[in-house]
């Protein structure tokens, strides 16, 4: 037994992993990720952005994500796709290009209709719009935001649902579990793509969070359950709990346990909430440190992928359902 098959023994759906091609030649790291029973999903850490996948107009680079999902269908797992309308990680020729509500417009639903288009049928989600909000709820500048103002968040999910009908529709954010404000701003950001016509089918709760300021299990639940009601999915889409500082000593490793413990329970609490994806799960690919300098160790597994107290609070949690 894994994470993955005693959450979906549970009734969820998956219990995942960010994963990139360059952890394709670690081998320890294969034996771990290459587990379903551990692992049922996979979502591509980097090469699904748009900088990534499409560095000039036009250039589509596919290789990288194709190989994720491959390994992924030839393991019997999911996969889940990130992501498509995003301030950070743009290609030059997006950041800095010349626009016109016509000409962005244009080039938002070509890159969708590209993307998604290659991976049709392939993503079990997508995340369409990704980190749209300021933590105090503001819209955050961007070219999209400059140029388009709120409707390039319609445009994004309309694009999406015309390029692959199957795929769940995201929208994507941090600090949505902690900060009032910014969760009352994606609700709004639920309404006003529903207002224009548009579907959504999801939200997802990035769960960056810090070890001793991780929400409650109830203050979770609470925050997830206002899109609920809205009549969507969610999901926590990259879960990682870093101490703030290092080494951790075993008081800080038991709160990291407690602290993932309150996460995991609290999707099983949600009948909605379908699943969890980690942002990686060693500390040895933790995007964490080049962040943070200081903090990590956010991670279930060890840099040396021994299993933390962390892990094994979360698995006894599932056996335990
Ligand atoms: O691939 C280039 C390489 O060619 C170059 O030599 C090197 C020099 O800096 O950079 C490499 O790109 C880096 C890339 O990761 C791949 O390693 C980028 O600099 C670096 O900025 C990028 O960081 C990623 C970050 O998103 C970018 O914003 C992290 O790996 C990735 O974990 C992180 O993931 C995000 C989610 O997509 C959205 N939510 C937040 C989360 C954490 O920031």
């Amino acid at each position: 037994e894994g994470l993955h098959s005693l959450f979906v023994a549970s009734g969820k759906l998956f219990f995942g992993t960010a994963t990139e091609t360059n952890n394709f030649g670690d081998s320890a790291y294969q034996v771990i990720v290459n587990n379903k029973n551990e692992f049922g999903m996979f979502v591509p850490e980097n090469s699904q952005k748009w900088g990534p996948i499409e560095p000039t107009e036009g250039d589509f680079q596919f290789e990288s994500p194709d190989s994720i999902v491959n390994r992924a269908e030839g393991n019997g797992q999911m996969f889940r796709c990130h992501a498509l309308t995003w301030h950070s990680q743009l290609p030059a020729f997006v950041e800095n290009g010349t626009w016109t509500r016509e000409t962005l417009t244009s080039a938002i639903q070509t890159h969708i209709a590209t993307v998604m288009g290659h991976y049709k049928g392939q993503c079990y989600s997508w995340d369409v719009v990704n980190e749209a909000l300021n933590d105090n709820g503001t819209f955050r500048d961007s070219v999209f935001f400059r140029v388009l103002g709120t409707d390039f968040l319609p445009i994004s999910f309309k694009a999406a649902e015309a390029a692959d009908p199957t795929a769940k529709l995201y929208y994507n954010d941090f600090n949505l579990e902690t900060i009032r404000n910014k969760t009352d701003a994606a609700v709004r950001i639920v309404e006003l793509i529903r207002a224009a016509g548009a579907r959504i089918d999801g939200l997802g709760f990035q769960a960056h969070f810090r070890v001793g300021g991780t929400p409650s299990q109830a203050s979770l639940v609470a925050t997830m359950n206002r899109f609920v009601d809205m009549g969507l999915e969610v999901a926590l889409s990259e879960l990682d709990i870093a101490h703030n500082s290092l080494p951790a000593d075993s008081r800080a490793l038991a709160q990291q346990s407690t602290d993932y413990v309150a996460a995991v329970g609290a999707c099983l609490a949600v009948p909605k909430c379908v699943g969890i994806t980690l942002w990686q799960f060693t500390d040895k690919y933790s995007w964490i440190p080049s962040t943070f300098p200081g903090a990590g160790d956010a991670c279930l597994f060890s840099a040396n992928f021994t299993k933390k107290p962390a892990y094994t609070a979360v698995k006894n949690l599932l056996t335990a359902v």
